[in-house]
């Protein structure tokens, strides 16, 4: 009889457990998403790689940066405005300037000059505090375009 009663209760805890690891492994909590109110760019699926890439370049920059000030290393942050400056904006290929809004243009601009101003910055008149501050700059760049865009690849 005891025997039973102990099979029972260890049934019981069996599925108890079961329904928990469940409940909190795999389904989880539901994530509310906020509506995204970014207005979106559609440009091919060619041009879409491109600012990707570009963006991408320009994080790695932004670590260039970062890795300098952390460093005391001016050295680090004077290729950034190579990686990710105004030279870049020749290479730009047909078609996707036509595509970018007026104000996506004037972001993206200014965020290729700021990487040449720190470039220089770090070779010409290096102070530490002073590229902070301009990083800083940047990153509000960063931030406010992301938040105003999104891009989506036309089929
Ligand atoms: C002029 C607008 C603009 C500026 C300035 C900008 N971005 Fe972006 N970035 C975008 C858009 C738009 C996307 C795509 C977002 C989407 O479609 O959801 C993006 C995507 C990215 C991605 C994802 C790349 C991938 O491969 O998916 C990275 C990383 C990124 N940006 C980094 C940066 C960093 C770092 C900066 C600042 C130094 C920056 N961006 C400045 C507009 C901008």
């Amino acid at each position: 009889m005891k025997k039973r009663l102990m099979l029972m209760l260890l049934m019981v805890s069996i599925i108890v457990n079961a329904v928990l690891v469940y409940k909190f492994f795999y389904q989880g909590e539901k994530v509310i998403i906020k509506k995204d109110s970014r207005s979106e760019i559609k440009m091919t699926k060619e041009n879409r790689e491109y600012v990707m890439a570009e963006m991408r370049g320009f994080l790695e920059s932004v670590q260039k940066i970062n890795e300098g000030i952390a460093k005391n290393d001016p050295n680090i942050i004077a290729g950034v405005g190579q990686q990710s400056g105004t030279c870049k904006v020749n290479t730009v290929p047909q078609g996707l300037v036509k595509s970018l809004p007026y104000e996506f243009k004037q972001m993206g601009f200014q965020t290729h000059e700021l990487f040449d101003v720190m470039s220089k910055m770090a070779k010409e008149k290096y102070n530490r505090q002073e590229i902070q501050v301009k990083m800083n700059e940047l990153l509000n760049n960063c931030v406010a375009c992301h938040q105003t865009y999104k891009i989506t690849a036309e089929p």
